[in-house]
Formats: C-alpha cells, structure tokens, sequence
C-alpha cells in the first residue's frame, strides 16, 4: 500500500485557541459593526483573515531571534539576510522595511510621479493604494480566463500580453514600470507561468522599462511552475526561484507571506542608482538602511524563512492542505475559484448568494455568516475592498465578490479544515434564507474596508 501524504514538520510549540457560542459571536460582531477586522482574536476559533505574517517560525528561525544583532548600523543581521537575498534572487542591493507596503512606499516615492500609469496582473491593494495615493493609476493587465472562477487555467495569474502592450503603446511615456505579482493574490492567489513572465520581460525590453515584482508569494509561484509547466518539472524550486528573478530588475516583499515570519520586509534591485534615491526615502520612513524599521533579530529569521519558504517539502505540505480544504469545499458543490490557489481558498459569493443585490455586499455577507456558523474568520476580497473611484466616488463592482479563506503557515491542521469546510457547507444549504445583505454607516476615504462600518440591509 502507498504510504499517505504527511506535514514535513511536527508540533514543538502550540497555542490554545478556544470555542464561543453562536450567542456570544451574534453580540461580538454586532459590537464590531459587522467588520471581521474588529474583532478581538480570542473571540475567534479559526482565524483565516489572511496568511500574512500568522505563520509558524521554526526552531531554527527562533534561534536567529536570539542571535541577532541589535546595532544600529552595519548590524550582522543586515549582512546575513543581504546575504540570502543575493543568494536566492540575485539582487545585489536591497533595503530593509518593516513590511510589504513600506518596501512599495520607499520604491514608488523613488518612481511614481502625478499622471503615471503602472500595469500588472491584478495589484495588490496597498500596491493600488501607493498608486492612486499619489494621483497615478494602476492597470490591470490579467488574462480574461482569472475573472470566470468555473474556468480551470493553469496559470490564472499570467498578464494578458495584448493589454499590456496596448498600454504600452498608447500611453508608454507615462509607464514608469510594469509590475507583476506573483503568485496573484486578488485573482485567487493564482500563478504567473515563466513562459509569461519572459514574454513579459521581451515586451518590457522593447519599450525599455523595468520590471518589478511585488514577490509575497515567489515561493508558491515557483512550486506552481514545476507542477504545472512542463519545460520545468524536473526543475529545482531553487532553479525555478533563480530564472524567475532573472527577469525582474527589483522587487518588493512582505516577508510576511513566503519568508514566514510575523513582521517584516524588504526592497531588492539590480540598478544602484535607483536604491542610492531609495535609501534616502528609507532613512526617512523606516529607519537606517541596515535595519529599515526592523529589529536585527527580525533580519535573522526572515534570511532563515527566505530559504524554508522555497524548500519542496514544506511548500507542498502547505500547498495541499490548501487544496485539501478547496476539494472539501467543491465536493459540497460550493463555488469556487478554480483551480486552487495557493494560499486560500476564494469562494465565489455571488454564485454562493446569487439572490443577493451587488450593493448588499454578499461576500461580506458570507464572512459574517461564516463568523457566526463556526467562530471562523475570512475575509472579503470584493467591493467593499475595492473602495470607490478616486475620481467619480461612486462604489467600484469588481468582476468577482469573494471570501477569502487565507491559510497560515505551519499553523492549522486538516482538522481545523474540516470545520470550515462543514461550516461554509451548512450555511449553502440554507443560502436561500438568507434573505439581505448589509449596507455601510461609515467609510475611510481610501482602504475602507479596514474600519468600514456596517448594518444589516
Ligand atoms: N503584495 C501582496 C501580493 C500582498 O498580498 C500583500 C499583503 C502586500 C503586497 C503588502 O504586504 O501586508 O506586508 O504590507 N497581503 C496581505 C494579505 C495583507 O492578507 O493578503 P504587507
């Protein structure tokens, strides 16, 4: 008999978690306003809000916090993540941040000007937010394929390279650089194949512009590649890692996601130019270029994460359980995207609630169902994340309304699956007593969705 499939890891560390009544969540996240973002954490059993910076570090990673070097500058830790990116990405410079956003702050204060346009496959929010923050827009490029979640497309991450081009053409003076985001975070947390991203770099080379990737999630895109694209099964995720980046002339990361630590991340460029100008944009919003907001201990264990984040064995033992929550799911028939992405599971809420009016925000609606059903937390990747036009005001619809079940690292087991899978599955056999969604109270100008207030439709 085959040996079944286990964690290439085990348990040396664990954190109780705690069970609620349907009664104590109705009176929590009424008193929340019907925002899973605030509520307290012990008010929630499963907590899929999102992967970020809620992994597991490992023995190894801990024992980095307590070697690391806390000087101020040309700290030991500095010189030892320099030493893992250079190693893994090729990148000579880089500067330290204290997470995704600041690394996308210091690099587009050195590039975005008023009136530019940046296309990519589907930014990122705070990537659109840094955008738009400074009057200039983002584009998304991705293939038509991402947008219909019944369709299975190996790489629904890719760039539609005739959009791309078109923008190009059109307005190229205006394209300070083309962004790609691998893996696909808003389409589904979809892979970007390396046959994209070279024609991606061709195209980028013929109207001499650069190319960023915004890398959270380099290491589960590398692990798609070798599943799914022939030219490169026999590939290792190192070889794979290493020819992507290749095709990059800088990145930002949330060392949050694949380098599993809790805070944390970085810029990283070929051009010394561009990060002499970031350096001084660092020095003002993170802190000196040899920690950038971070702690030296914090360096140590993302240049430790860096390389657990590629190895194979952890990446597929992470990747299934994915997929092992996502083929629950669709053997209850629940929407899905597909195929499964590689850090959640995006249900489809508007084929979940189809009954639901856009307006009532129905995956929302389905969040604060899933609260209620079982104490677990996921989030909406919808409208109301989307905010409204920067010019007119008025709501954006984008072309998918979906919860978000964002899976941490090294964190839950396949136990905990089961309970969301039961959960969502007990809440589409009762999807038509649903009657209404919600409607909002209070809104922040940009990034609503953090502190947006609600109230039943
Ligand atoms: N880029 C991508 C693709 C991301 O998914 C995120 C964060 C960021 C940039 C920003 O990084 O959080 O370290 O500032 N995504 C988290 C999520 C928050 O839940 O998907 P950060």
């Amino acid at each position: 008999m085959e040996l079944p499939f286990a964690e290439s890891y085990k348990f040396k560390v664990v954190e109780v978690i705690r069970r609620s009544t349907r009664e104590e969540r109705e009176q929590w996240i009424r008193t929340a306003r019907y925002n899973l973002f605030q509520l307290r954490s012990e008010q929630i059993f499963i907590d899929l809000l999102t992967d970020s910076g809620t992994g597991a570090m490992s023995d190894k990673q801990w024992a980095g916090i307590m070697t690391g070097d806390e000087s101020y500058a040309g700290s030991t830790s500095y010189y030892k993540l320099k030493d893992s990116i250079s190693d893994i990405t090729g990148f000579p410079y880089f500067l330290p941040t204290h997470q995704g956003r600041a690394a996308e702050n210091v690099l587009f204060s050195a590039l975005i000007k008023e009136g530019h346009i940046v296309p990519g496959n589907s930014h990122f929010d705070t990537t659109k937010g840094h955008i738009e923050f400074r009057q200039a827009s983002a584009v998304d490029c991705t293939i038509d394929e991402a947008f219909d979640t019944t369709l299975v497309h190996p790489f629904k991450g890719n760039v539609d390279l005739r959009k791309l081009e078109d923008v190009l053409k059109t307005s190229g003076e205006r394209v300070p650089f083309i962004i790609l985001t691998l893996t696909n975070n808003s389409a589904g947390g979809q892979p970007v194949s390396l046959e994209n991203i070279h024609e991606v770099r061709k195209l980028a080379d013929t109207y001499h512009k650069p190319v960023l990737f915004d890398s959270a999630r380099f290491g589960e895109n590398a692990y798609f590649i070798k599943l799914r694209e022939p030219a490169y099964r026999n590939k290792t995720i190192r070889e794979i890692v290493a020819e992507m980046f290749s095709c990059a002339d800088m990145m930002t990361m949330s060392s949050k996601k694949d380098a599993i630590v809790n805070i944390g991340g970085f810029i990283a460029m070929r051009d010394q130019e561009l990060y002499r100008q970031c350096s001084m944009f660092n020095i003002m919003f993170e802190g000196y270029i040899t920690y950038g907001g971070l702690a030296g201990r914090d360096m140590n264990a993302i240049a430790q994460g860096l390389y657990e984040g590629i190895d194979f064995d952890f990446l597929e033992t992470r990747i299934k359980q994915v997929e092992y929550l996502g083929n629950r799911l669709l053997d209850f028939n629940i929407p899905l995207q597909q195929p499964i992405g590689g850090h959640a599971i995006f249900v489809d809420a508007r084929r979940f609630l189809p009954h639901l009016p856009k307006e009532e925000f129905p995956a929302q609606t389905l969040a604060i169902q899933l609260y209620l059903e079982a104490g677990v937390r996921g989030v909406e990747i919808g409208t109301l994340l989307a905010d409204r036009d920067p010019v007119t005001r008025e709501n954006r619809y984008p072309a998918l309304d979906m919860l978000r079940l964002a899976i941490p690292r090294r964190v839950y087991t396949n136990n905990h699956m089961d309970v969301v899978a039961v959960a969502l599955k007990n809440i589409f056999d009762r999807r038509e007593n649903i009657k209404s969604g919600f409607r909002i109270i209070y809104e922040a100008p940009i990034m609503r969705h953090f502190t947006v207030e609600l109230e039943p439709a």
